[in-house]
């Protein structure tokens, strides 16, 4: 079993360079708090606040992944190069159409030097 990098209180790390390393790897969810039963809305998941993470040869994000609670809804896979080969904010889009309850999302990212680093929850009320 991997380890699992979480969300950290990264605004309370005093370290510049500890500062720079977890907010390049931390995965964001971004969508509304609240959407429509059966609407397609989208979701970004977004890499980083303050630092983009490299996109070189033998060190990019090869995986982002959008989870709700325990299912996978859906991935995005990269390869080296496919971000100009300079740091970057990583991000894609995922529409999906609302369920029947709400929902509890998450992201996972894999960095191939980094390992594998999970977002902070992201709560979505369906009405
Ligand atoms: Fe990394």
């Amino acid at each position: 079993m991997p380890r699992v990098f979480k969300a950290l209180e990264i605004e309370n790390e005093d370290k510049e360079v500890m500062r720079d390393y977890l907010d390049r790897h931390m995965p964001h969810v971004l969508c509304p708090d609240e959407v429509k039963k059966g609407e397609r809305f989208m979701i970004k998941v977004r890499m980083g606040d303050e630092y983009p993470h490299p996109d070189d040869p033998d060190h990019f994000i090869s995986l982002l992944q959008l989870w709700n609670r325990e299912t996978l809804l859906a991935e995005a896979r990269y390869t080296s190069g496919v971000n100009g080969r300079k740091p970057t904010h990583i991000e894609i889009d995922f529409y999906i159409v609302a369920p029947e309850v709400s929902m509890n999302l998450s992201a996972m990212a894999v960095c191939t030097k980094h390992g594998l680093w999970q977002s902070e929850d992201k709560a979505v009320k369906v009405i």
